[in-house]
């Protein structure tokens, strides 16, 4: 679960914009149980493409702008550590979302359910992901959000 209550204003952009990871990963997660497996075979093949192309603009934001304002702004090493471990996360995603979404497009017209091999795999995407964004937003942003000189550019940012 999101700690969200910790981030201010100033980080409200990157909230709504995990919020919106946070409903599509739900969807992905209600797709999964559903006892109508045909149902939901359709409904998670049309929600991959969408996650993808949101994923592919939120980890610009975060490595175009966020990433390097924490570095800039709080000179300690595990900040460093946390920073590149984000970062080095985004690749993996990247690589994990093409391959479901590769798999997804390779199901024959006659299949009709999801295989255990793809449900394993998108429910370690939502597990990894959801880790991933908690520690985003309650220890780097949340200590980002704590750093004046920090919030200054965000501040600076959002009002763009
Ligand atoms: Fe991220
Ligand atoms: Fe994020």
């Amino acid at each position: 679960m999101f700690r969200q209550e910790k981030i201010t204003d100033q980080f409200l952009r990157i909230s709504r914009e995990h919020t919106l990871f946070v409903e599509t990963i739900s969807a992905i997660r209600k797709w999964l149980s559903s006892a109508d497996k045909h149902a939901a075979l359709s409904g998670l093949k049309s929600l991959i493409p969408k996650l993808q192309n949101d994923m592919d603009e939120h980890f610009q934001l975060e490595e175009q702008f966020l990433f390097p304002t924490a570095l800039l702004t709080m000179r300690d090493i595990h900040i460093v550590d946390m920073v590149l471990a984000l970062q080095k996360e985004h690749g993996c995603f990247e690589t994990d979302i093409r391959k479901i979404h590769d798999a997804f497009r390779s199901i024959p017209k006659s299949q009709t359910t999801l295989t255990k091999d793809l449900s394993g795999m998108l429910h370690e995407f939502c597990d990894s992901f959801e880790k991933h964004a908690d520690i985003e937003m309650s220890s780097l942003f949340a200590r980002m959000d704590r750093n004046r000189r920090c919030k200054a550019i965000i501040r600076g940012f959002v009002v763009k």
